[in-house]
């Protein structure tokens, strides 16, 4: 089943009603890419002030290139998926290493970046540099299976793919990014997820199978395989003379490389937690709280134990941080709710102090 001819008229309420965003009234190529990869986490509205903030630290893809490793995870800090941030300077740096700052300019090269995927290949290509090529978000696999009436899992990458050429069949050769971007904002904006499209205010009603049967609440299908496999945590905010205790994670893997509060697998009872502070040589002193906190990642759930508590001693590979270094080091949200107990106990918060941007 093919897409019906959406073009002109998803192309006229796109020029009537599209939303004003920085990387769409001043267009770059680098701006184009920071943006798509920061809006693969989030939301529109939660990435402008992470955009605003990273393209005045980081204007230029040279800047970033250049960036140390702690500024760049500050900017991204709340964003999630670190790795994401560490690959845009990655890619940076081929960029200016290897291509003598010349950005790629054809969905091809762009795939070659790291961290550059179908979805952003084609979305740089097509918004920067006209090319012909679809971009398929979660917002377009929406759109095209509401319009077709394919009821098939768009989890599945068959599926997604088959969505992609018929995206690329009725693509504009004329205003490729802007079709895109009508596609975005049309899935973001009308064809809302759900049961609350607003199918009275869309310029394709009449050409959408979901409309015509009724659908709308039922299509895109999404079926999940397994489910998340869930990680029992004991997590110790230890602390010692106006300090907390951190370690920097391993360079591979989850959060590779940022700065945790030490842990180790399973939920101990007090007793036992004590047990695993007396292996590592600290005696502790004051047990000050138990604090429950989980967080989920897409493949794992973390369930943590967490004990807020004075010690005594050094500890294996700890680096002890006053309030000054947690503003410098990050730590990843999955510690937040402890990272928030540790901040009032090293140095409670005035009134009108609470100023990040998440
Ligand atoms: N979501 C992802 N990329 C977008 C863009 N360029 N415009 C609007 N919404 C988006």
């Amino acid at each position: 089943m093919p897409l019906p001819p959406i073009s002109p008229p998803l192309l006229a309420w796109y020029d009537q009603n599209r939303r004003s965003l920085p990387w769409r009234d001043i267009p770059s190529p680098y701006g184009v890419w920071v943006s798509e990869i920061m809006l693969q986490q989030t939301r529109v509205a939660a990435v402008l002030p992470y955009y605003l903030r990273w393209m005045e630290a980081l204007p230029t893809v040279e800047a970033l290139a250049d960036a140390d490793g702690e500024t760049l995870m500050k900017l991204w800090q709340g964003l999630g998926y670190y790795s994401r941030a560490r690959n845009l300077q990655k890619a940076a740096r081929v960029i200016v290493e290897e291509r003598g700052g010349r950005f790629p300019d054809t969905y091809e090269a762009l795939l070659t970046l790291p961290g550059v995927g179908d979805y952003t290949a084609g979305a740089v290509a097509s918004i920067a540099f006209n090319r012909p090529v679809p971009a398929v978000d979660g917002n377009a696999l929406r759109v095209a299976a509401r319009l077709t009436g394919i009821g098939e899992n768009i989890l599945e990458p068959r599926v997604r793919s088959q969505f992609r050429t018929l995206i690329a069949e009725v693509l504009p050769h004329d205003r490729p990014g802007a079709f895109n971007q009508a596609v975005m904002d049309l899935g973001a904006m009308v064809c809302l997820p759900g049961g609350a499209p607003l199918c009275g205010q869309c310029p394709l009603e009449d050409l959408c199978q979901a409309c015509r049967l009724g659908l709308q609440a039922s299509l895109p299908v999404r079926r999940k395989k397994a489910g998340r496999r869930v990680e029992e945590l004991t997590v110790f905010v230890l602390l010692r003379d106006g300090k907390t205790a951190l370690r920097q994670r391993a360079d591979q893997g989850l959060l590779a490389g940022l700065w945790e509060f030490p842990h180790v697998p399973g939920a101990l009872d007090e007793a036992a937690a004590g047990g695993v502070l007396a292996d590592w040589g600290l005696t502790p002193m004051d047990w000050k709280k138990k604090i429950a906190a989980k967080h989920l990642f897409t493949h794992v759930e973390w369930r943590m134990t967490g004990y807020l508590l004075t010690v005594r001693g050094e500890g294996p590979a700890l680096t002890w941080a006053d309030r000054g270094d947690l503003d410098r080091l990050t730590v990843p949200s999955a510690f937040g709710k402890l990272l928030a107990e540790a901040l009032e106990e090293l140095d409670p918060p005035r009134q009108h102090d609470i100023t990040d941007i998440t």
